[in-house]
């Protein structure tokens, strides 16, 4: 791809202490995929062999990134003062608590991923940052840590667990392993938070492209986390006991899409919000 990620790209022997630039990773693919700087050449062969095997998979994962925005806006009118981004990602335009400060000022966010170059850029980017109102912190957790997570020091210190919180599990989960049980995982974080919580969920799907995805699934078999990819039905069970708000569970284009950014449909990634009862 020629592009304006080609002409950022960063070069391996600049890489952050502690990044493998030998394993291509999730974080960094999407980087490549939405139009970031942050990728190295593995990365990038993967990003230019799922695109060779899906035209529409460079405008599924950008219009994932819309609908976290979207959500995040949602939730903050909603009244949700505070943010859990687990699998955050690398930072781009409108990170969570950018777009939290500007609909819900004073909002609290604790991002949180496994990737070490998140963290480094997270870290950069946050101390550069002065907010003036709220808290946010990036810390190295997995989400495999499940409910552990809630428990740790430095999220306590930020999230006050008594107050609503939005849980946002932004295409994350597939890069969960069944063995790994992403549902009870998601079950045990959501019986932490307290009623009028919200859950925001996206996951890839092969429901409408099955070759398309298993080629995905192969595609990320050496990266740093591999891509498990789900059923509808499966991914409609991470909202088992909390309510989805309209339109349900649908494709990421479809889910409140803004009238003044028309969607093309795609079918690649399903989106839900979803509040706690209470
Ligand atoms: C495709 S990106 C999504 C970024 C962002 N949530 C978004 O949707 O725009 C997936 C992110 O999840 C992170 N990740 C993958 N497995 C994880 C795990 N087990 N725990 C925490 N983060 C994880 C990756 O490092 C990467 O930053």
């Amino acid at each position: 791809m020629g592009s304006e990620s080609t002409r950022w790209r960063r070069d391996e022997d600049h890489a952050p202490s502690g990044v493998d630039t030998s394993t291509p990773s999730p974080a960094r693919i999407y980087d490549y995929m939405i139009g970031g700087k942050d990728h190295f050449a593995v990365d990038r062969a993967i990003g230019d062999k799922l695109m060779a095997d899906n035209p529409l998979v460079r405008a599924t994962m950008a219009s994932n990134r819309r609908f976290l925005t979207r959500a995040v806006r949602y939730c903050a009118q909603q009244g949700v003062r505070q943010f859990l981004d687990i699998g955050t990602g690398l930072p781009t335009a409108d990170n969570v608590h950018q777009v939290a400060a500007r609909h819900a000022p004073g909002s609290s966010v604790v991002y949180t991923d496994n990737d070490p170059i998140v963290l480094a850029h997270a870290r950069a980017l946050l101390a550069d940052e002065t907010t003036g109102q709220g808290r946010t912190v990036i810390i190295d957790a997995d989400l495999r840590e499940g409910a552990d997570l809630l428990r740790r020091p430095e999220v306590r210190d930020v999230l006050d667990l008594t107050e609503p919180v939005a849980l946002l599990l932004v295409a994350v989960l597939h890069f969960v392993a069944d063995a790994d049980r992403p549902h009870d995982l998601v079950a045990a974080l959501l019986a932490e938070l307290p009623p009028g919580s919200h859950l925001v969920l996206t996951h890839g799907t092969g429901d409408v492209l099955p070759q398309e995805a298993d080629e995905a699934g192969r595609a990320y078999r050496n990266a740093s986390e591999r891509l498990f990819l789900r059923s509808g039905p499966e991914i409609a069970r991470f909202f088992d006991g909390v309510e989805l708000v309209e339109p349900g569970l649908t494709w990421t284009t479809r889910w409140r899409p803004d009238p003044a950014v028309p969607e093309d449909d795609l079918p690649g990634v399903y989106a839900g919000v979803a509040r706690t009862a209470g």
